[in-house]
């Protein structure tokens, strides 16, 4: 375990496609995420699931140290006009501690 990156100690890119997989469909199904905010809406009604899923995926395995692969824009830019809250980000973070449980990465 020591000297081992996030990423690798994370499962590498097939645990964390499947954890993204998971935290993907709880989103698009969370009440609080989907209809609070009509840009977010709208968005998971127009674009296609696994291109997001593919963005999201890349972004969490370039940023837990494994190889540069993320090709989306960047994080500040693609978030600053959602009008996002601090709870839809909290509600977020609960999602992707569940989704990380659920393909059984510990504590
Ligand atoms: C842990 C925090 C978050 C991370 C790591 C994250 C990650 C990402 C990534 C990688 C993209 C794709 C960027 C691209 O296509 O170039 C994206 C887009 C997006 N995210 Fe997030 N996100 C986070 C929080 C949120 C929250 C809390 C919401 C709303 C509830 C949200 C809503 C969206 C939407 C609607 C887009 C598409 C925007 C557009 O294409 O115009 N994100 N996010």
């Amino acid at each position: 375990m020591a000297g081992q990156t996030l990423y690798e100690r994370l499962g590498g890119a097939y645990a964390i496609a499947s954890a993204v997989d998971y935290l993907i469909d709880r989103r698009h199904s969370n009440v609080t995420l989907n209809n609070a905010n009509d840009k977010v809406r709208e968005f998971h009604a127009t674009q296609y699931k696994a291109g997001y899923k593919f963005m999201v995926t890349a972004w969490s395995i370039e940023v837990s140290g494994g190889p540069a692969c993320y090709p989306g824009r960047d994080m500040f830019e693609v978030h600053k006009d959602l009008g996002l809250s601090d709870d839809e980000f909290d509600v977020t973070a609960h999602e992707s501690r569940n989704s990380l449980y659920q393909v059984g990465v510990p504590q």
